[in-house]
């Protein structure tokens, strides 16, 4: 059995393990499903997003709490669907993932809404459906807010982002709580801004928030956070009706086994230690219990993660005087993680292999050598028509997904105990052109 595969096991971090030498999701073989529904495919556990869920919920049980889950990690209709049953609500970022959230039965009065640009059209569809709280990121989209609610007879339930400046250790594309990044309402100006909403007729204050950024994997940087913020939470609930503090989302996930590769990026450094629920929970839960307010969670990435696998297969080996490569079918516009961040995920055969392993880049078909899995990878030796796994692909993957280079955009399968579903069909080439028009061009008045 692969390293990671058994870490995986014992910890419980995800269902998908070798069984009689075939890689499996759960009870699912996954040759089989690559089979049925082609490739590339992105797979996901139903058992492994509940547990999660579950276990972030049990660690939290002693507060009155309520966990969002962040829909723009992975934002497919069933995977939302789950999460709604089992009670999540969900964290936002567009009238498009409001949407979503509806069409998946989901409840709009438990989702919050954030972003630092939200548009005319997206506020007053969240208005009209009635958000729990829109998370405010600066004071001309607070007006704004109120402009909206005002002309509409509505009135909005908010909550103010409020910038820590605290330094979360994690790749700087999506760190989020220094006074340097977009996010947030600096921590100096909040009890101003605070006065202002109290004052606008259609605002209704609702809590507070706060999101340091993504791929966490230590809890001091939360702890920080939620010591800095703890004085100005007191302040504020003496004069507003604060009902909840968010604490965002974040939660770092394990992308490798703990066995070091000797890579010097930030990826590499940091992939060997995740954080666990429990740790993280035992963490912060005495702070935030002292502040006596319903507690929001918008974990993304923990909750899906782990849960999903990127399915490829190799279409070529080539070598050449330097190099070896295996070409596999999916590419740069199906999991771009590892061109836009340099991140890891670990790669293996859905055969399992004991032979000795030999460095290979694990590349895709796209136009750019930015396209790659994996680079100087020790693989056991792959050919043509192998299937290989790219792990820890649930979040972030299909959903940063394109058609670049005019490759339809992949399947998503959905595994639950031994059944397995298709919850996203493959595009085909149609759906490549499709609402392009052509053009229709203005006669000009003489
Ligand atoms: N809440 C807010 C306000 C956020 O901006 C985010 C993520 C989350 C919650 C969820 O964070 P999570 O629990 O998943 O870490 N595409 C990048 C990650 C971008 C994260 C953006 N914000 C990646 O592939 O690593």
């Amino acid at each position: 059995m692969h390293y990671l595969l058994i870490a995986a096991t014992i910890l419980g971090m995800h269902s998908f393990h070798y069984r009689d030498g075939r890689l499996y999701c759960e009870e699912v073989d996954l040759a089989k499903a690559a089979e049925a529904f082609g490739t590339p495919l992105y797979i996901y556990s139903a058992g492994t997003i509940l547990d999660h869920y579950q276990r972030l919920d049990q660690a939290l049980a002693g507060l009155d709490h309520l966990i969002c889950y962040a829909v723009k990690a992975n934002s497919n209709r069933a995977i939302l669907h789950l999460l709604a049953e089992a009670g999540a609500g969900f964290d936002i970022v567009s009238g498009g993932e409001l949407y979503r959230v509806i069409r998946a039965g989901g409840d709009a009065s438990k989702c919050t809404f954030a972003g630092v640009g939200k548009s005319r059209e997206e506020i007053e569809y969240a208005l009209e459906q009635q958000v729990y709280s829109f998370n405010i990121e600066s004071e001309a989209e607070l007006d704004y807010i109120n402009q909206i609610a005002v002309a509409k007879n509505l009135r909005a339930a908010i909550a103010l982002r409020v910038n820590p400046d605290v330094v979360a250790p994690t790749h700087k594309y999506i760190a989020t709580g220094q006074s340097e990044n977009k996010f947030g309402v600096p921590l100096d100006r909040v009890a101003t801004v605070y006065e202002r909403a109290a004052k606008m007729p259609n605002i209704i204050i609702r809590g507070i928030q706060m999101h340091i950024g993504s791929q966490i994997t230590e809890a001091a940087p939360f702890v920080a956070a939620i010591e800095t913020i703890t004085p100005l939470v007191g302040k504020l609930k003496s004069r507003y009706p604060l009902e909840f503090f968010s604490i965002g989302g974040g939660l770092g996930i394990a992308y490798e086994s703990s066995i070091a590769s000797g890579r010097a990026d930030w990826w590499a450094a940091n992939r060997s230690h995740p954080l666990t629920i429990s740790d993280y929970a035992n963490a912060i839960v005495p702070q935030l219990e002292k502040m006596g307010l319903r507690i929001l969670l918008e974990p993304g990435r923990l909750l899906v993660g782990n849960a999903g696998v990127l399915l490829t297969r190799v279409r070529y080996i080539k070598e050449t005087g330097q190099k070896k490569f295996a070409i596999v079918d999916a590419g740069m516009n199906d999991l771009i993680r590892p061109a836009l961040y340099g991140s890891y995920h670990e790669i293996v055969p859905v055969k399992e292999s004991h032979a000795s392993t030999s460095k290979i880049d694990i590349v895709g078909p796209v136009c750019e050598s930015g396209d790659f899995f994996a680079q100087e990878r020790d693989m056991p030796p792959l050919q043509a028509g192998d299937l290989l796994a790219i792990m820890s692909a649930g979040a972030y993957g299909f959903a940063m997904a394109s058609t670049y280079n005019s490759r339809p955009l992949p399947a998503e399968a959905l595994v639950r105990g031994d059944k397995v579903a298709l919850v996203r069909e493959r595009q085909v080439l149609e759906d490549l052109t499709r609402g392009e028009v052509d053009p229709k061009w203005q006669q000009r008045r003489p």
